[in-house]
């Protein structure tokens, strides 16, 4: 990865939708996909294969995802789709489409022998495809959000990781409230969250997203985590940010995150977005502001970011919501 390129990965699809209490449209949810794919963005978080009763926006995930892998969006470059995962039953409802598709493309004629002999490598034409599970930095955040331990948390994603090798398809692994607890308070133990860094490394993840769900997060403590991460071993490679911006911080924390030589975001479109199980915390930091500001420091991210500045205003009126994004609306503005 070069240095003077940012990746974005844009969960506005994912992080952006979910905790909206209006039912919204599937059919606006994929051309929220398909606009974003026509920005140059080349991950897009699309969706989670989470309990429809948790979570009820996200229910029709398999229709999105059924959606992208046989009509791929429209891109410039290829670009990386990622679905969110708790458990082994997401699992096998993401599977369940992902499989038949790659078997009706003649993709998948037998179970694959060996992790390079596998669909991913076999067509080029389905879109790259990545799973994401995710666990928290404190007890009290992983019981209301998923209710289980950490530890249980740990245990549910050896199978996801076992069988994901196997297909060959990546995971990456958030660690939530990394910076701030809606229940446990400001103060989280950035050992704790390098303890599970480490942890999900082994087990086998390929990316962990580091996240400040709650927005509690301040350049000190930024720069705290990355240190602490860093002595216990944690490579700048391996590591994401996802910011969430409820205190106005994301982008200062985006700077402090930057200067110590991370190269990976996450962020929304137009800054939508927010836990259904973190009360009060609002939206990802906008993908439009990110974009800016990494530009603004003479660094690429492949972004056009009129294009984007025009899905962000076009996907707030879809669902009645305020563009949260200073930087889109002084772009459209010009
Ligand atoms: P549970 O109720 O303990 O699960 O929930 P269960 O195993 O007892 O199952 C209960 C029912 O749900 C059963 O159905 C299961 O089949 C079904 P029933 O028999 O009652 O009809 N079920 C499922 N259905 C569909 N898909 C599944 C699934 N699993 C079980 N995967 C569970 C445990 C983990 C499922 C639940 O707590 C859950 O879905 N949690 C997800 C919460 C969530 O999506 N949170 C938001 C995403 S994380 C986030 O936003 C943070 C992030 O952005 C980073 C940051 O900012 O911090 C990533
Ligand atoms: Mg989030």
């Amino acid at each position: 990865r070069a240095a003077d390129f940012i990746r974005i990965v844009e969960v506005g699809p994912r992080d952006g939708l979910q905790n909206e209490k209006k039912s919204i449209p599937v059919e606006t949810k994929i051309e929220l996909v398909e606009r974003l794919a026509q920005t140059g963005l080349q991950t897009i978080e699309a969706g989670s294969f989470v309990s429809p009763k948790w979570v009820p926006q996200m229910a029709n995930s398999s229709e999105i995802l059924q959606h992208i892998l046989s009509s791929p969006p429209k891109s410039e470059t290829p670009i990386t789709y990622q679905w969110l995962l708790p458990n082994v039953r997401g699992l096998d409802n993401f599977l369940s489409v992902w499989q038949a598709q790659s078997s009706s493309q003649n993709a998948y004629p037998t179970p694959p022998s060996s992790p390079s002999e596998n669909a991913a490598d076999l067509d080029s034409t389905l879109p790259k495809t990545e799973l994401s599970i995710f666990t928290a930095a404190t007890e009290s955040f992983t019981q209301k959000n998923t209710n289980c331990s950490i530890a249980e948390s740990l245990t549910r994603f050896e199978p996801i990781m076992s069988r994901a090798k196997d297909l060959n398809l990546p995971v990456r692994a958030y660690i939530s409230v990394a910076l701030g607890c809606p229940y446990e308070g400001p103060n989280v133990d950035p050992h704790k969250v390098a303890e599970l860094a480490i942890s999900l490394l082994e087990m086998g993840a390929d990316e962990i997203s580091v996240a400040d769900t709650t927005g509690m997060g301040t350049a000190p403590k930024t720069a705290e985590l990355l240190k602490t991460l860093s002595a216990a071993g944690v490579e700048k490679n391996d590591l994401a940010l996802h910011f969430h911006d409820t205190y106005g911080m994301a982008l200062v924390n985006s700077v402090v995150a930057l200067e110590h030589g991370v190269r990976t975001f996450d962020a929304a479109v137009a800054g939508l977005g927010g836990c259904p199980f973190s009360p009060g915390a609002t939206g990802n930091v906008a993908t439009e502001d990110l974009v800016h500001l990494v530009h603004s420091l003479g660094a690429k991210t492949g972004v056009d970011i009129e294009r984007l500045a025009e899905v962000g205003e076009w996907i707030s009126g879809e669902i009645g919501r305020p563009n949260e994004s200073r930087a889109g609306k002084a772009t459209l503005a010009q």
